[in-house]
């Protein structure tokens, strides 16, 4: 199935992109998938009608839609763990039952929802001033991005996201909270994350310092209930969520917890809302009129078929900010990966390297290499029609303006005669026209694509996270890994462990290798 992929990749390298819209007047509309108020615009790429269908033929012939209901159904695709894989049941808010092993989850999916906001509306009723959210990975980056995402629906208390075990990031947060007045949310699926752990004993350490009781002024998030009642937490102040809810899947549930306590439990439910229609949009939409479907199989024509090695996440809004780092993890701790579920290595390329930042930011860094550089870094850009400051709407009109002047200069690109033309204007001649000519030459026939939605609502977000979540589950499908474990952070785990000891002088570094041994000296030397 790959062949087909590299032949249409191979004719359609080159392909112009404007010379698609040129000879098809309905391109704009014939590349693009509009879902839920969104428009997802693939059209400034070089898939042409041939290559669509041999991407489709690709997702068919991987049995995407086969795959897709089993998820849906809870049958165990997490085949390395052995677990069902139904982030999706969180949001199934009246979806009807959803069966593991034959017992229906959703009652207790439901009964934990209720616990959450009982537990949410009661914090907004206190004194809490600050929310202390310690947690890592997908205890950490759902809820910050979130949080961050949906600053204006906030009403309830400040949450804070510490999660590197970096004392400078407890301590940094910690200076500007008052002990009284401050809640502690320990987020840990296995409960038992270095860092986090760390951290949440610095944060009760913290509280005992000030002569304050860390009765009450804990929370714990986990699968592990074990665990958070061995460390202190009662019942009552534990939310617990089962295996089949991945850690970077898991924003949706309980880890949510502190977005919840932000936004209230409402818009909460209209963040889960998004999500659901979305992967009811999933579940039902044919394969060519599928969003998360189409946007990753532009992923795969990008990079399996045309060799382009990372893709930059672009949201043209501020409060995006955290977004790429949270699609770092869904995409790179999902797709990362070179050997396939059934023990083969992967003929192709893994999943790409994805990185970003907000517009207009990246403009006035980054973008450089992406317009003038040698290599092609396929874009996403990211936009909403409105924006939350009604009242600083020519803000606004300026952000969509350089939203869409990057795709259209990525495509378009300036030729050198152009570059002349321009040099000439500015009064150059000759030999020094031609030499500055060619540094203003932009390549274009540079593919991106943009995904506009109305306005950064919780109900939208949800979308959005959904869409990126099913777009990775569609691509893992098509390479033919599991998507859902993640082995290769394992190593470097066990190792620190190893070598902590080493570091603080208890053990010697015997055994390890030259240059480790020579860092170790060298932090010896200096602490
Ligand atoms: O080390 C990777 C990882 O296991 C992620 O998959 C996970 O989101 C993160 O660590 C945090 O894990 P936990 O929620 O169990 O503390």
């Amino acid at each position: 199935m790959w062949g087909d992929l590299k032949r249409v990749a191979e004719e359609g390298r080159e392909r112009s992109i404007l010379g698609l819209f040129e000879t098809d007047a309905d391109r704009a509309e014939a590349f693009s998938v509009t879902a839920l108020d969104m428009l997802f615009d693939y059209s400034k790429t070089q898939i042409d009608a041939a290559t669509r269908d041999v991407l489709l033929d690709l997702a068919r012939g991987a049995d995407v839609e086969a795959r897709r209901e089993a998820m849906f159904s809870g049958a165990a695709i997490n085949e390395t763990e052995g677990r069902a894989v139904l982030h999706t049941a969180l949001r199934n808010l009246d979806g009807g039952p959803v069966e593991v092993d034959g017992r229906d989850v959703m009652p207790g999916v439901l009964d934990t929802l209720a616990r959450m906001e009982a537990l949410a509306e009661e914090v907004r009723g206190s004194d809490v001033t600050d929310v202390v959210n310690i947690g890592i990975g997908g205890s950490d980056l759902g809820p910050a991005m979130a949080y961050l995402a949906l600053s204006p629906y906030r009403d309830g208390p400040r949450c804070h996201f510490v999660s590197n075990v970096d004392a400078a990031d407890i301590a940094d947060t910690l200076r500007g909270c008052d002990p009284k007045k401050t809640l502690f949310i320990v987020a840990s699926k296995t409960f038992t994350t270095i860092e986090t752990m760390t951290n949440a004993r610095t944060a009760r350490a913290w509280l005992s310092d000030q002569g304050v009781s860390a009765d009450g002024r804990f929370i714990a998030l986990s699968s592990n209930q074990e665990e958070a009642a061995e460390w202190g937490i009662p019942p009552k102040r534990v939310l617990g969520f089962a295996d089949w809810v991945g850690g970077r899947y898991s924003v949706w549930g309980p880890i949510g917890l502190s977005l919840m306590i932000a936004i209230g439990p409402q818009a909460f439910r209209a963040f889960l809302r998004g999500g659901q229609a979305m992967d009811r949009h999933f579940r039902a939409a044919d394969l060519a009129d599928n969003m998360p479907v189409m946007l990753a199989l532009v992923g795969i024509w990008h990079n399996q078929g045309l060799g382009h090695a990372t893709r930059a996440v672009l949201p043209y809004e501020n409060r995006l900010a955290r977004l790429p780092a949270y699609l770092q993890q869904l995409e790179m701790e999902s797709n990362g990966k070179s050997v396939a579920m059934d023990g083969s290595n992967l003929p192709v390329e893994s999943g790409p390297v994805v990185w970003g930042e907000p517009g207009t930011n990246g403009q006035h860094a980054f973008y450089q290499l992406i317009h003038q550089g040698t290599r092609v870094i396929p874009c996403e850009f990211m936009v909403a029609a409105e924006g939350h400051e009604p009242e600083l709407r020519h803000h606004h009109e300026l952000l969509i303006a350089n939203c869409l002047a990057q795709s259209e200069a990525l495509m378009r690109g300036r030729s050198l005669e152009e570059a002349r033309r321009l040099m000439a204007e500015k009064g150059l001649s000759g030999k020094e026209l031609e030499r500055q000519a060619r540094h203003r030459v932009f390549p274009g026939n540079r593919p991106s694509t943009t995904l506009m939605l109305p306005k950064l609502t919780p109900e939208t977000l949800g979308q959005i996270i959904a869409l990126y979540e099913h777009r990775v589950f569609v691509e893992g499908v098509i390479l033919g890994i599991n998507s859902f474990d993640q082995w290769g952070v394992e190593l470097g785990k066990e190792l620190a462990t190893s070598l902590g000891p080493v570091v603080s002088g208890e053990r010697p570094a015997d055994g390890k290798d030259a240059s480790t041994r020579a860092l170790v000296e060298y932090v010896k030397r200096y602490s």
